[in-house]
């Protein structure tokens, strides 16, 4: 996928009816405007100020059971991994621990936000390219579950901390398997090009020198071929073939391989992407890697959170410029990265019931950061709006909150949780004084 695309046509975006539709956390009510659940967001803005990010748990829960359902019905012995990534507020990660959800983390602080939020070490899988000796430290005295190695410096390094340490480290190779899954350049992760894995070539023989290392026990295979998924199975299919072959090679040659983790990457329809179905990405795993009968694990991030979150803002001023209308949002590309960096489409929605049936004409939706990446959409079709009236950006939910900065010095936003007709705050606003805390002025510079 090219990096800088055009706008896509607006003629083809979904409407208002459309976005809501499609998305079960909202609805309409003809007094109060759009609901996320039972709340309206008219009350949270009210309450909490924008910018906020609006998380409904009643989705969390949906979809992870849609997903556990579907893997269980295919007849996988599978356990769901939530990668903490996606959104690692403690009480998002309480829901989904509720529901015995894993998690899958790849630093010491998301180790601690799972383990603080009641997800114990025993479900959870610790990834990435590169952990430091007291990240590894840190996962093996809680006794994670599994620790997904990505090349054989990282297995070496492994191997030392565990016999240093006195533990045993539960180790999964992850094997990158040379397969294109056709979605963002910049979150693809399972070609030989990428910094992912090892190659597939050269995992057989690391894998069979692993078993015989002090401080490791081979708890299996893992690949993840890349995020926002959309273009069908194939990759999955051709990835997971790869990783069932690997397994059989290793099982034949006597070496015990355990489980076989299948990654995340399952994406969600922002626009008008139809991304296969959890049923689809079962049935995948089924008929590669579940024909050897070994426990599975999956850790979705995004199809589990990216429809649970919105984030409401409110409009700053609406400015006019060289026939050009600018929507100017108290929201910015310091909040929801996801279109500067990726010329993400995001559904962008009026709250109040008054502007959702307005006429409509193109606007470019943008935040107040100086910088022009900071724009959330360009000739989007959306109705007049004044000054403080609210929007709704949605599938914000994942790759959101997490990936916000205080560029511009601009405060953390609040986080709100809604199930039902409850709402709680669960992350409070950035206060100002604390942008600046850990900061020192040396008293050589006076003052
Ligand atoms: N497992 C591993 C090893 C991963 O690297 C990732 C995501 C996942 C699981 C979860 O993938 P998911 O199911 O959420 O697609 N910031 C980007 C997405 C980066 C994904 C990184 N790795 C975005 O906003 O689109």
């Amino acid at each position: 996928m090219a990096e800088a695309r055009p706008a896509p046509d607006p003629a083809h975006d979904p409407t208002f009816a459309e976005l809501i539709a499609g998305r079960p956390a909202l609805s309409l009510d003809p007094a109060s405007g759009l609901l996320v659940e039972e709340v309206p967001l008219a009350r949270i803005a009210a309450l909490h100020g924008t910018p906020t990010w609006v998380v409904s748990a009643g989705t969390l829960r949906r979809r992870y059971r849609a997903l556990a359902g579907a893997l269980a019905a295919a007849g996988l012995a599978a356990s769901v991994h939530y990668a903490a990534k996606a959104n690692d507020t403690l009480a998002v990660l309480r829901v989904l621990a509720a529901e015995g959800a894993g998690a899958d983390v790849v630093s010491a602080g998301e180790l601690r936000a799972a383990e603080a939020a009641g997800i114990p070490a025993s479900r959870i899988v610790y990834s990435g390219v590169g952990k430091t000796r007291a990240e590894l430290a840190a996962a093996l005295a809680a006794g994670v579950m599994q620790i997904n190695a990505e090349s054989a410096e990282e297995v070496a390094m492994i191997s030392e901390v565990a016999a240093a340490t006195g533990h045993t480290a539960p180790v999964a190779l992850r094997v990158n398997p040379d397969v294109d899954a056709r979605t963002h350049a910049k979150i693809t992760t399972g070609r030989a090009e990428n910094k992912f894995g090892v190659a597939y070539a050269e995992a057989a023989a690391l894998y069979a020198r692993m078993a015989g290392m002090p401080g490791i026990r081979p708890a299996g295979l893992a690949t993840h071929i890349g995020s926002q998924i959309t273009s069908g199975m194939a990759a999955y299919r051709a990835a997971y073939a790869r990783l069932a072959d690997l397994a059989r090679e290793l099982l034949g040659r006597g070496l015990p391989v355990p489980r076989l983790d299948c990654g995340g990457g399952l994406g969600i329809p922002y626009r008008d992407e139809i991304p296969p179905t959890p049923e689809a990405f079962a049935g995948a795993i089924a008929s590669t890697v579940g024909r050897l009968g070994l426990p599975v694990m999956v850790e979705p991030g995004r199809w589990i959170a990216g429809p649970a979150g919105f984030l409401l803002a409110s409009v700053i001023l609406e400015k006019r410029s060289g026939g050009r209308r600018f929507v100017v949002l108290d929201a910015a590309m310091n909040d929801l990265l996801r279109p500067a960096l990726y010329d993400a489409w995001h559904g962008i929605l009026p709250v109040s019931p008054a502007r959702l049936s307005a006429p409509l004409s193109p606007a470019e939706v943008v935040g107040p950061v100086c910088e022009t990446a900071d724009t959330f959409a360009r000739g989007r079709l959306l109705p007049a709006f004044g000054e403080g009236d609210l929007v709704l950006v949605c599938d914000a939910g994942a790759y959101g909150s997490v990936m916000s900065s205080t560029y511009n010095a601009r405060p953390l936003a609040a986080q709100v949780l809604v199930e039902g007709a409850r709402l709680a705050l669960i992350r409070e606003r950035q206060a100002e004084a604390d942008l600046w805390r850990g900061q020192r002025i040396p008293d050589w510079l006076g003052g």
